[in-house]
């Protein structure tokens, strides 16, 4: 690992403190302004966000979800732009006057339409980029917008529903957390955590599949079962298993119907980077953020043509899915890995495993993770691939269940008990070929607390410092000059272990000399979360995610008693350079 030298080419900006405070700080010479916050109105017919949950579920349909998360820039021309941003969940304490204590059914409908995707229309002005209210692509995509299911599960008995009897046309996406996007012009959106948003009103056997994937008679205190019955076990077994994909949307057509792309297998995905290997196989990488889940990868059968961009619409439904082990001597931070099929037939994928096609591989992609020996991670959140160099970056965000429970032993790429600080894995794909069986690993960065810890692994690894540390990595991605950006999902609470680490942050890192420089600080209980750079890289979106969540006092972004909302922030610099540089 290399030590911080502070002297890093690529990073040209002065460090940013850790903050306490109650907003958004960048470095000297930079500013940020506000691009757009939960309940802002897309559209000129709809009403303006109101303070303390006043708006409806109706408003909703029409104004920027809840909870921004991954988002993509899709230039058009010159001065017009498309941003799709994802809407995980809500934050029913601020979205309600009741705080969620007395939900209705227009409260769970409103809770539905929050969720999502928001797809905005962006034109460039002098004053820079800005919302487009009423553009053309301006669109909400939310919890009960028809999808299309394609792939090898599609049509399978385990999608199908009394609503939908082919199992081939699903409702909705939700917990739609990080993303991706295509070199053909699409943004992906992937669920997460929505087991969640399942449960039942009466007693039903829940299967070893569903319990694998979080799903139980109990829901995670969202209560759309209550009033929804789509959610509800009890009357619709098989919904559950229409969510945990990764879906496509064409965003510049706001009438397309989003895309479920089963070959990407169902999981608690994070984020979809996507590569072109030098052949023209289409790869993606794809994390599934739980504590002691696996990291995959997906290499598509056909091959990407530059020249016809319709020609690879539907690459992504035909492939080969692999998750990943990582072998190393004891106590080694690097290593080897390998990448295993996961292909109906091999690997012990068969019908006396419980195997019974490649559709049943896809649906229950973790329990045929485990089926060929896949290494249990630290919650791999995103994944980034270098722009140019073949080199991929994952986020390990914390894992307390490490070196605590049976499955998941201190070792290889997650070498700390009760690792509440997170770690960047790397590795190098065999032969530069992001299509190859091997690669080599090793650890980017150890987030740690070298002042409350010495000389343990819980002080970080060398260049983490008392001036850059900061805990739970989570978002990360690449600017086109291979800065690597960092953005965190951590304790917020600035004591014990996390003492001097303030508000959640973003910084930037060297990936050559492994130097990390915090870049900026968020408003209280936020998480920052989602970035995307214009294509002149002059101007970096960058979300704030949940401020002020379980009431902890944030008024970000609009100060007085305003209720907190998330937001996408815009940041430039005043000499109009290359954001990092
Ligand atoms: Fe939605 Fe794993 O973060
Ligand atoms: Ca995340
Ligand atoms: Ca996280
Ligand atoms: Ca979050």
């Amino acid at each position: 690992m290399a030590a911080a030298t502070g002297t890093s080419p690529l990073l040209g900006f002065d460090a940013v403190p850790t903050s306490t405070a109650d907003s958004f700080v960048v470095p000297p010479g930079y500013q940020a302004e506000r691009l757009i916050s939960w309940g802002d109105p897309l559209f000129s017919n709809v009403a303006e966000f109101i303070n303390g949950g006043g708006n409806s579920a109706a408003d909703q349909l029409g104004q920027f979800g809840d909870n921004n998360d991954g988002m993509s820039f899709f230039k058009v021309d010159d001065s017009t732009a498309i941003l799709a941003i994802n809407n995980e969940y809500c934050n029913y304490e601020l979205m309600f006057a009741h705080q969620g204590k007395q939900m209705t059914a227009e409260d769970v409908k409103k809770a539905q339409a929050a969720q999502g995707v928001s797809v905005l229309t962006l034109n460039k002005s002098a004053d820079g980029w800005r919302f487009a209210k009423d553009g053309k692509y301006n669109r909400r995509i939310h919890a009960n917008t028809p999808m299309m299911i394609s792939g090898p599960a599609r049509g399978h008995a385990l999608l199908q529903t009394s609503a939908d009897p082919k199992g081939k046309q699903a409702l909705g996406t939700f917990n739609n957390c990080a993303n991706g996007m295509t070199p053909w012009g699409t943004y992906l959106t992937c669920e997460e955590n929505v087991n969640g948003y399942f449960g039942s009103t009466g007693q039903v056997e829940i299967t070893p599949a569903q319990a694998r994937y979080g799903i139980g008679l109990e829901d995670a205190g969202w209560q759309w079962h209550a009033f929804d019955k789509r959610f509800d076990l009890a009357k619709h077994p098989n919904e559950c298993n229409r969510f945990g994909w990764v879906v496509e949307i064409d965003p510049k057509d706001p009438s397309s119907t989003p895309i479920k792309r089963t070959a990407l297998g169902r999981f608690k995905h994070e984020n979809a980077e996507l590569v072109i290997d030098k052949d023209g196989h289409v790869v993606v990488y794809l994390g599934d953020d739980e504590r002691g889940e696996h990291l995959y990868r997906f290499v598509s059968e056909g091959k990407y043509n530059p020249n016809d961009m319709a020609a690879n619409r539907d690459l992504l439904d035909q492939g080969t899915l692999y998750v990943a082990r990582f072998d190393a001597a004891d106590g080694e931070l690097k290593g080897k890995g390998e990448w295993l099929e996961l292909t109906f037939g091999k690997n012990g994928l068969t019908p006396e495993n419980g195997f019974n096609s490649q559709a049943e591989v896809l649906i229950h992609a973790r329990l045929a993770a485990t089926q060929v020996g896949a290494t249990t991670m630290d919650r791999p959140e995103w994944v980034a691939a270098h722009p140019t160099e073949p080199v991929v970056f994952c986020t390990l965000t914390n894992n307390k269940n490490r070196g605590v429970k049976d499955n998941q032993p201190v070792g290889g790429p997650n070498p700390r008990a009760e690792n509440h600080y997170g770690q960047i894995l790397r590795w190098q794909p065999a032969n530069g070929r992001h299509t190859a069986a091997a690669f080599d690993w090793d650890l980017f960065l150890l987030a740690g607390n070298p002042t409350v810890h010495r000389n343990n692994l819980y002080a970080g690894s060398a260049n983490i410092n008392k001036d850059n540390m900061f805990n739970s990595p989570d978002g990360i991605g690449f600017d086109q000059a291979g800065r690597l950006w960092i953005q965190t999902d951590g304790k917020y609470s600035n004591e014990g272990d996390f003492a001097g680490m303030g508000n959640n942050q973003m910084l930037c890192a060297d990936p050559a000399t492994g130097e990390v420089r915090r870049f900026l600080t968020g408003p209280i209980a936020c998480e920052i979360t989602g970035l995307a750079f214009s294509p002149d890289q002059k101007t970096l979106f960058v979300g704030v995610q949940h401020p002020g969540e379980d009431l902890a006092g944030s008024h970000f972004p609009l100060g007085g008693d305003s209720t907190p909302r998330s937001s996408v922030m815009m940041i430039t610099r005043e000499d109009g350079g290359i954001i990092g540089a």
